[in-house]
């Protein structure tokens, strides 16, 4: 069975735009969802779980399965199939569980 990615982008290659993956520059197609931008560069692991460290990817490609969470520009959190790429995006994987509020940083003080 091939491991080659099904996803195939849609956007002609004049038409990209550059962001940035884990400290990489990628040129990925522009008009389409960032989890779709990632899977066209051969990105599958987006996200690392919250309960055992297993890594995830994009599955539903529609808001429903969580399993695209990413950090867009220090933002945890962003649903990655429902963000439009742009230029310029600092994506990282979004490692456990964010946190969600700026008083659970520091735990109990
Ligand atoms: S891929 Fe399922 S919510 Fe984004």
């Amino acid at each position: 069975m091939s491991a080659d990615s099904l996803f195939r982008p849609l956007a002609s290659e004049d038409h990209t735009v550059h962001i940035e993956f884990e400290g990489r520059l990628l040129t990925v197609p522009a008009e389409v969802s960032l989890a779709a931008a990632l899977l066209a560069c051969g990105i599958r692991h987006t996200r690392e779980s919250a309960i055992n460290g297993r890594p995830g990817a994009p599955y539903c490609m529609m808001g429903a399965c969580f399993e695209c969470l990413v950090e867009v520009d220090g933002q945890a959190n962003a649903q990655a199939c429902l963000v439009p790429v742009r230029s310029g995006m600092r994506v990282r994987r979004q490692r456990g569980a964010a946190c969600l509020a700026p008083w659970q940083e520091g735990g109990d003080e």
